[in-house]
């Protein structure tokens, strides 16, 4: 049985009213199954799956009913929705579709969302310090926030997410105690100056599933952390990584026991064509998944200019997602992407956003995007994969 203090007893007794009670039950259930001693409190939360292509109607109707009821009581930060809904209305979605997905953003405004909408918090003012719990349900956030911030979250489901945005804990278990970051495996990876490390953390997913590696061999620069964790978590359920020299509790691991993997440029090669290296011409080009950093938007518009002299072709589409903020403080970068004839997208992104039939063949930089975009349930679009050059290169 979980430790509750007495107020925390109080409110799963109703103290709090029903819907209070009833999220505290979730954490409290979740807690038990996972033999938690406590409930403890989170710095932040991150909401996922706000967009109404994968909340839907009970999902809708739900977090309505909850907005009448109960509000946020810790800093929580919403993930991208199904369109740009502060932005200039780049992306298509029908006005049925728009309507449902104010009626989500809606009620998460009211019980005190703050409107990032985005999937990289840890670009806002909202990024949390080192050693900060957290309650964040965004796969590439997660893993991000424990490998390269050193902050602490399990991966949480929608619900469990909601439950500690609502209540402010989070039950004390997995990633949250430092027998739960240990390194499970070790990974020797063959690095070749080129190394596309989507695609590493994607190959890195297949393999390992849900178990934390130790990586050595790799010289990445945050953005390459970011693009391989997210890899890692879509084609996995990995929730955080060791790269030794460069994260946080690398030195720490104990590696003597561990299973040991080999990977290779021949690895990572045939996982690419596992992704649609080769095909089609794309009806659309979009970079930023997770949406774009500063960095990214800067390189974007080195290669630009490198590869195009400033211009992209007219016909052909080029996103990059990013967040309000990162769009804010790069008032130069935006402008000169803009001008090339870049679309510049903010509060979704090209897997949340629905453009299935707009765009049915989509050629993206991310393994992450490659491995939702070409679901039936997410868009069933045809995907081209290769790195940012060579989508600048070879069709902009
Ligand atoms: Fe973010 Fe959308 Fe990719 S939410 S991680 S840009 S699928």
């Amino acid at each position: 049985m979980m430790e509750l203090s007495r107020d925390l007893e109080a409110a799963l007794g109703g103290a709090k009213g029903p819907r209070y009670a009833e999220l505290l039950r979730i954490l409290v259930a979740l807690g038990e199954l996972n033999d938690a001693p406590r409930l403890i409190p989170v710095w932040s939360v991150q909401l996922s799956g706000i967009s109404f292509k994968t909340m839907g109607t009970p999902g809708t109707e739900f977090l309505e009913d909850a907005a009448r009821e109960v509000r946020f009581s810790v800093p929580t930060t919403i993930n991208p929705a199904g369109y740009d809904v502060g932005g200039p209305g780049i992306v298509p979605a029908s006005e049925d579709f728009k309507e449902k997905q104010q009626r989500i953003v809606r009620s998460l405004l009211a019980m005190g969302a703050i409107s990032t909408f985005s999937c990289t918090p840890y670009t806002t003012q909202y990024s949390p310090p080192p050693g900060a719990h957290l309650a964040w349900a965004e796969s590439s956030a997660v893993i991000y926030s424990n490998s390269v911030i050193g902050a602490f979250s399990n991966r949480e489901g929608a619900p469990s997410a909601l439950a500690s945005a609502v209540t402010g804990f989070t039950p004390e278990y997995g990633l949250h105690l430092p027998e739960g970051r240990r390194a499970q495996a070790v990974i020797n990876v063959e690095s070749s100056k080129d190394l596309h490390y989507s695609s590493l953390g994607g190959y890195l997913g297949k393999l390992l599933g849900s178990r934390i590696p130790f990586i050595r061999g790799i010289h990445p620069d945050v953005d390459d952390l970011k693009a391989m964790g997210s890899a890692m978590s879509a084609w996995g359920s990995v929730p955080m990584f060791h790269v030794e020299g460069v994260t946080h509790e690398a030195e720490r691991q104990v590696l003597s026991g561990l299973e040991t993997y080999h990977v290779g440029p021949e690895e990572i090669t045939q996982f690419e064509r596992t992704l649609g290296l080769d095909g089609d011409e794309p009806s659309l080009i979009a970079i930023g998944c997770p949406h774009a950093t500063a960095g990214e938007l800067r390189y974007l518009a080195r290669v630009i200019r490198e590869k195009r002299g400033g211009k992209i072709k007219p016909r052909i589409e080029v996103w990059v997602c990013t967040n309000r903020q990162v769009i804010q403080e790069n008032p130069d970068t935006v402008a000169f992407l803009t001008a090339a004839g870049v679309k510049v997208i903010q509060d979704t992104c090209m897997v949340v956003a629905p453009i299935g039939t707009s765009y049915p063949v989509i050629a993206v930089n991310s393994a992450k995007a490659a491995f939702y975009a070409s679901k039936r349930s997410f868009s069933g679009q045809k995907v081209l994969y290769a790195t940012t050059e060579e989508l600048i290169d070879r069709w902009a």
